[in-house]
């Protein structure tokens, strides 16, 4: 089975804890032991390990070279676990597993110019993308988009590190303070344009930066969560490596038959984002639902997020 999944998890430890605002707290995180993390590249997220059955991604949010990592998390109202957890119970010198970095949310540093879009929680990412860009002295600019200032983490940093190339969007402020995507891409027609936010947020700039012209290749994008239907017509699937075949209720993910037919299948998100699910296709065409594959991938039809896509025709044969 292809899966993003690492095993090899460390032990770490919360160093420092900080409440930027009444729902997120910034949480330092350095190896239990006290040797350097891994590195990471801008862009990059771990795994959090909360429970056996319950890992939950979040973006690393310092600046790259670091061998301490940081953490921004929004206490989620919506949330389905995770954050309220970590909120709850990760203070300073707590104990946690962590994956090692990875980073499908990469940076194309030689672009002419990067415009960086963070919304709400979603500038995690977007400051360690930030710093990249500012220590290799490349053209950029950062937009926070809040719902307010108060709302807003991590604001004294981002105005002393970036100063003029950072650009505050907060909805209380009105029509001043609305970012306009289609014209921030349309005045940087070279310019590659990363998005991480709320899933409806997201849609709307990526659709935003498309109308402009921006090509695909020049949009990048993580989501964080994302609604997802898994429903539709059932189907047969082989799960060849087990040796198990199970059918696929209308209502049902393939991870949920397997899991039934004791075929223990990783997963994290559950919704289509994090990758940990995806799988090789032997035969058969997926029906994707998922935000994690890139449209490139889906049309290749060998990888299938198990978590929620299903399949076009009646029977898949994957690899695990
Ligand atoms: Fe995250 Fe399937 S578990 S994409």
């Amino acid at each position: 089975m292809t899966s993003s999944i690492n095993n090899t998890l460390i032990q770490a430890c919360v160093t420092r804890r900080e409440e930027h605002t009444d729902e997120i707290a910034v949480f330092e995180l350095a190896a239990a032991d006290g040797t350097p993390l891994p590195l990471f590249e801008a862009g990059a997220h771990i795994d959090v390990v909360l429970a056996e059955d319950l890992i939950r991604q979040y973006s690393l949010s310092n600046a790259p070279g670091e061998t301490v990592y940081r953490l921004g998390i929004l206490n989620d109202p919506n949330s389905r676990g995770g954050s309220r957890r970590i909120h709850e119970q990760l203070t300073a010198g707590a104990e946690l597993q962590i994956s090692a970095p990875r980073n499908h949310f990469p940076l194309q540093m030689q672009a002419e110019h990067s415009l960086l879009i963070g919304g709400g929680i979603g500038i995690t990412p977007m400051i360690a993308m930030a710093y990249a860009l500012k220590a290799a002295g490349r053209s950029f600019e950062l937009h926070y988009c809040s719902r307010s200032e108060s709302k807003a983490a991590f604001l004294d940093e981002l105005k002393r590190e970036f100063d003029e190339r950072l650009v505050l969007h907060f909805d209380d402020a009105g029509d001043a303070g609305r970012i306009d995507p289609a014209a921030l891409a349309a005045s940087q027609p070279q310019a590659h344009l990363y998005v991480c936010g709320p899933s409806g947020f997201m849609d709307w700039v990526i659709a935003q930066a498309k109308v402009a012209g921006l090509a695909e290749s020049q949009i990048h994008f993580e989501y964080f969560s994302a609604e997802v239907d898994i429903s539709g017509e059932a189907f047969e699937v082989f799960a060849e490596t087990s040796g198990v075949t199970v059918q696929v209720g209308p209502h049902e993910s393939i991870a949920a038959a397997l899991k039934a037919a004791g075929v223990k299948v990783p997963m994290s998100c559950e919704e289509g984002v994090c990758g940990t699910c995806i799988c090789d296709v032997l035969e058969g065409t997926p029906d994707h639902r998922d935000h994690f594959l890139t449209d490139e991938e889906k049309e290749d039809n060998d990888q299938i997020a198990l978590c929620c896509s299903r399949a076009k025709g009646g029977r898949l044969v994957i690899d695990i």
